[in-house]
């Protein structure tokens, strides 16, 4: 039996990397999966890759609560109801020292980070105690575990979204709700691409070489090992996991040196 046997799933942020492999992987293991993304192109492209009557999408921006209540009203109405929610839009925000940061651009990470996510799994928990229970995976960051410099607002976003799947496993055990957060570390997908041009334009290629190089396993991890994880965490295999805080990140938070 596949591991998503009749079970629908809600993954935000589905037109981009972590997120298209996510939901591949979901469909082979026997879901139907709604992704959710502002870019209509985006979404469009990862549910003409997987090629299946078992996905389809909602363009809505995460942030806002009206999208929200009619991305999960379609997913309940598309399909019953929502079984596993992989909460995973998610924005990088600029590098910029804190003198140099606006408070703009400090509240746009806040509101599709930790705002966006805080939505997203208060307007599918009903769906979900109406199933008779669910799992809810967040994607946080190595950069929810450490700093780093001159990512301040993302590094406060996704250590928040930690302290929320700490808090929100209280309020969803007692309905069988799991919540959990996974942690990627570097991902070679296009938000590291945007992260290299950004930060070293001309020389990307050396760049990321320089990076590897501090990641123990000496390379970036890639879409469709965060993919395999959040399936463990959205399938029964997780059953006796809640509030959990998982790490793929090649070692990079193991420690010095
Ligand atoms: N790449 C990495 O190395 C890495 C490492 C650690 C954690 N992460 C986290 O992993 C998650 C997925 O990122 P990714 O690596 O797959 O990068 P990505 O390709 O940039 O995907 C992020 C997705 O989030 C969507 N999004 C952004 N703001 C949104 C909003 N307000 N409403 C709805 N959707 C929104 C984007 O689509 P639209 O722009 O079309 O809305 C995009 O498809 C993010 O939470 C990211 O912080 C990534």
């Amino acid at each position: 039996m596949r591991r998503l046997e009749n079970k629908v799933a809600v993954v935000t942020g589905g037109g981009g990397g972590i997120g298209a492999a996510t939901a591949a992987l979901f469909v082979r293991e026997g879901a139907r999966v709604v992704v959710v993304g502002r870019t209509e192109d985006k979404l469009r492209k990862t549910v003409e890759a997987i090629g299946s009557e078992n996905v389809s999408h909602v363009v809505a921006d995460v942030s806002k609560v009206e999208d929200t209540e009619r991305y999960v009203g379609e997913a309940v109405s598309r399909h019953g109801g929502i079984d596993v929610l992989v909460s995973n839009a998610g924005y990088e925000g600029p590098y910029k020292a804190m003198t140099e940061h606006s408070v703009e651009e400090f509240d746009r990470v806040m509101s599709t980070n930790v705002r966006g996510t805080w939505l997203s799994i208060k307007y599918a928990f009903p769906a979900m105690v109406k199933r008779g229970g669910g799992s809810v995976v967040i994607t946080s960051s190595m950069a929810g575990l450490v700093g780093s410099p001159t990512h301040s607002a993302y590094t406060s976003s996704k250590h928040a979204l930690i302290g929320m799947a700490r808090a929100l496993a209280h309020d969803g055990a007692p309905h069988n709700i799991r919540v959990n957060a996974v942690c990627p570390g570097v991902i070679d997908n296009e938000m590291m691409a945007s992260v290299h041009t950004r930060l070293a334009p001309g020389a990307e290629a050396a760049f990321q070489g320089a990076i590897s190089a501090r990641v123990p396993l000496k390379r970036y991890g890639t879409n469709e090992e965060i993919a395999r994880f959040n399936l463990f965490l959205a399938s029964d295999e997780s059953s006796y996991c809640t509030g959990g805080v998982y790490v793929a990140d090649g070692g990079v938070t193991a420690g010095f040196m």
